[in-house]
């Protein structure tokens, strides 16, 4: 069984993020796709609903038979890896700037678990500057974002926006 770790903020989730899902799938049995609840962060969505979201988007992504499970955690990734018994760590990368963070990660992640490894995947080029957090600036600047983001995330924001 090749269970797979795709940890995250999703705040909000992204089609780079369901890009690198859609592409790692077919290489795992199973993916958990793992919210982070960020106590430091103030999220635009809570946990709760970044699950949901999670939830309702990806059946509608191809996944290649993998079973995709999503779930929340608090604390260490490396950690949350361990209890749920995965095999890897996926992450996505899309420019030069992303790989040091990365690798800082990927290292302390490894030096933490040293049986978990992290596969990177690089990011599909048309989302390779589409984050999180320039998705939420520009949508509340009142910026285009159809085509980054899923649409239901898109309207949820503008629940959040009115
Ligand atoms: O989507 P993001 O915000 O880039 O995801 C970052 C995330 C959640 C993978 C990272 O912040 C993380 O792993 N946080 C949990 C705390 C932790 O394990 N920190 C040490 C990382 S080496």
């Amino acid at each position: 069984m090749r269970r797979a770790l795709f940890p995250g903020s999703f705040d909000p989730l992204t089609n780079g993020h369901l890009d690198i899902i859609r592409r790692s799938a077919p290489l795992f049995d199973e993916m958990i796709v793992g919210v982070l609840n960020n106590v430091d962060k103030s999220p635009m969505f809570s946990v709760e609903e970044r699950c949901d979201i999670l939830r309702e988007v990806l059946p509608s992504v191809h996944t290649a038979g993998c079973n995709m499970i999503v779930d929340s955690f608090s604390g260490l990734t490396a950690e949350f890896a361990k209890q749920k018994q995965v095999t890897a760590i996926v992450r996505g990368i899309r420019a030069v700037s992303d790989y040091e963070y990365e690798l800082r990660m990927a290292l302390m992640n490894r030096r933490l678990e040293p049986s978990i490894e992290t596969v990177f995947l690089m990011a599909g080029e048309e989302f390779s500057y589409v984050s999180s957090t320039l998705m939420k600036q520009v949508f509340l600047l009142g910026g285009r974002v159809e085509g980054l983001i899923p649409e239901l995330v898109e309207s949820r924001m503008k629940e959040k926006k009115i």
